[in-house]
């Protein structure tokens, strides 16, 4: 059931908000103390500790709050002096963050995570005046809902994977059967990071079919499937932010997906990360890269989407080339954690960028340092995990040079820090080689511990083994 351009399902025409957000954060950013400016973070992962901590760095920052955040956003000093808050309301508490901003009355608010997104947190902030960085919930839906993405892709000429969009599992079966039963069969909405099942063979495929359409394992997330082919390749990870109208494409970087030492076990949200990539040149990067979003771009201005925001497909490269598996519609996590050791630019302009249109004037600027990040993940993670294990060495790694630790599944009891979810810790570390930074990362985490702590010891080693050809 793949509906034609007759029958769009993309909403055309339907943002009619897009051109009046523009105009009002035009005024509000217009009664902003460029000095004096408050700010609120949303998101209490890694990625949101990493945004604090360099929205930290930026001296227009005088207040800074992060709701829910975590051990490691509480306290994450300002530049200009004082220190982050955490205020206790979680992402997905839409009318709680909106009272926070009521009554505090924050200058920007930037948004880390998708279920925040996918639930309208940003029309909701629009809809009350308040500056608010990330895609409206219609843009959102590049990464809420799969369908979406991939007949997007197939009505603008993105290449991808030959796949199919099925509500019957007849279908589903035979179009899993016509790929020689190896394939990825994914629920078209959020499904905790679990809605992806790659089949093995035909048997596991219809498995997860029954799972998915008939069994409902997902609820109404998997009334719908999206079935592809399974691709042979290298997985990065390609980053842009968008003002509805212009680009500015990040460097490379890859994750490390599954839980396990040379990708085996199960997929995780992402066992560790490193920037830049070896796998293509900055020129054939930046060629890579336009020729998945420009016609991303072109299709948003078609379809009527207002993307402002970050843009995040995962791009498998295969001998065919780049083909997009799917799209984020936010700062990946832990890519975030090794693209901020390397931005020159102050976060906050180039967010306020973002919200008024202005990206052009804003090229991003990165250092050519390498950036390395390892998560130290809770036993028994990506499944259940035992929680309030005490982290130690903290304090130890923080007087490491060109180490930063963030955190992520971590909250404080009494004055310790203790484990609260699956990925605890995000181990970065920046040098002049991607071997130093890989180097440095480790020996920092070797500082590191709590009970039940499992991490990969390969991160980066894909990076190290390549060997370009000429
Ligand atoms: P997604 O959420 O769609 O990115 O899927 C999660 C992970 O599954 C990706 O990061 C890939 O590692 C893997 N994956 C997804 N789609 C495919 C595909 N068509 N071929 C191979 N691997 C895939
Ligand atoms: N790096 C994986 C993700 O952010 O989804």
């Amino acid at each position: 059931m793949v509906p034609g351009p007759s029958r769009s399902r993309f909403g055309r025409g339907t943002d009619i908000g897009g051109n009046r957000r523009g105009l009002d954060c035009r005024r509000n950013a217009d009664a902003i103390d460029f000095g004096q400016m408050k700010l609120l973070v949303i998101g209490g992962g890694g990625r949101e500790h990493a945004l604090v901590w360099k929205l930290a760095q930026s001296p227009r920052v005088s207040r800074l709050w992060c709701a829910p955040g975590n051990a490691g956003t509480q306290g994450e000093p300002l530049v200009r002096g004082g220190a982050a808050e955490n205020v206790t309301i979680g992402a997905e508490d839409i009318g709680s963050l909106l009272g926070f901003a009521r009554e505090h009355r924050p200058d920007l608010t930037v948004v880390g995570p998708d279920g925040a997104l996918a639930l309208g947190v940003v029309d909701a902030f629009q809809a009350e005046g308040f500056p608010i960085w990330g895609p409206r919930m219609n843009a959102a839906r590049f990464e809420s809902s799969k369908v979406f993405s991939q007949e997007f892709m197939r009505h603008h000429g993105i290449p991808t994977a030959r796949s199919g969009v099925f509500t019957d599992p007849a279908a589903a079966r035979l179009f899993a059967h016509q790929l020689g039963g190896r394939c990825v069969v994914k629920a078209d909405g959020l499904a905790l990071g679990k809605g992806v099942i790659m089949a093995r063979d035909l048997s596991e495929a219809e498995t997860a079919i029954q799972r998915m359409l008939v069994d409902r394992m997902f609820g109404d997330a998997s009334r719908e499937v999206v079935i592809q082919e399974w691709l042979e390749g290298t997985e990065i990870s390609l980053h842009a932010l968008c003002d509805g109208s212009h680009l500015q494409i990040l460097p490379s970087s890859q994750d490390h997906k599954r839980v396990g030492d040379g990708d085996q076990g199960p997929n995780t949200g992402g066992m560790g990360t490193y920037s830049p990539t070896p796998f293509l040149s900055s020129g054939e990067w930046e060629m890579m890269a336009h020729a998945v979003l420009d016609p991303w771009l072109a299709g948003c201005h078609a379809e009527g989407i207002d993307f402002q925001g970050l843009i995040y497909p995962g791009v498998m490269l295969t001998a065919n080339g780049p083909r997009v598996l799917e799209f984020n519609a936010r700062w990946g996590d832990p890519e975030t954690q090794v693209y901020l050791p390397r931005l020159e630019n102050d976060l906050v302009e180039v967010f306020l960028a973002c919200i008024n249109g202005k990206l052009d004037q804003h090229p991003l600027r990165w250092s050519p340092l390498h950036t390395v990040c390892v998560v130290l993940a809770s036993h028994g993670y990506p499944g259940a995990v035992e929680r309030g294990k005490v982290i130690h060495g903290l304090a130890d790694v923080e007087l490491l040079p060109q180490v930063k630790v963030f955190h992520a599944g971590s909250a404080r009891l009494d004055e310790e820090a203790v484990t609260s979810g699956g990925r605890v810790l995000g181990v970065t570390a920046w040098d002049t080689s991607l071997s130093a930074a890989r180097d440095r990362a480790y020996a920092a985490v070797d500082r590191l511990c709590f009970e039940g702590m499992q991490f990969r010891r390969d991160i980066a080693a894909k990076g190290l083994a390549f060997v370009p050809t000429l």
